[in-house]
């Protein structure tokens, strides 16, 4: 992959990881303790995603862009409205968005292997773990939403 391009890649998958950061930082306002306690691992889990899609960025010699950094990143980037009244659909939505962002680490790691390059097999190596921890987080959120809904009916 060309510097150009692997810096593009990396900036846009900075933005969505300040889209997941946004999306648990508010994790005191729920009702649920268990979702309190949860979102705050994944709260931190989002900041070391983006500290270490940051430094990658750095380490190539350039400065961490992201596109949008603030507000509605997930409105803005899946033109999705999420009904933060109704839990189920705040499960519901956080769980797609970690399932894109898994998709979207496993493309981008693809890319970066097709090379056969050192480097580029160094970054996929890097890359992995944010991978798995979107794998992982969207399995709770799964997880989870099936328990409310079988305790709910
Ligand atoms: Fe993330």
């Amino acid at each position: 992959m060309e510097d150009k391009q692997l810096i593009k890649g990396l900036n846009k998958i900075l933005t969505f990881e300040h889209g997941h950061l946004g999306m648990y930082k508010n994790f005191l306002d729920y009702e649920d303790k268990e979702i309190r306690r949860v979102f705050r691992r994944f709260m931190e889990v989002e900041i070391e995603h983006i500290n270490k899609i940051s430094t990658i960025i750095r380490n190539l010699g350039s400065t961490p862009s992201p596109l949008v950094e603030s507000g509605d990143i997930i409105g803005k980037l899946f033109g999705i409205t999420i009904n933060f009244a109704n839990i189920k659909d705040v499960l519901k939505a956080f769980s797609f968005i970690e399932k894109k962002s898994q998709q979207g680490y496993a493309n981008f790691i693809a890319e970066l292997e097709q090379n056969g390059d050192k480097r580029n097999d160094f970054i996929a190596e890097l890359a992995a773990p944010n991978m798995l921890e979107a794998q992982l987080m969207h399995l709770w959120l799964e997880d989870k939403l099936k328990n409310i809904s079988s305790s709910q009916n």
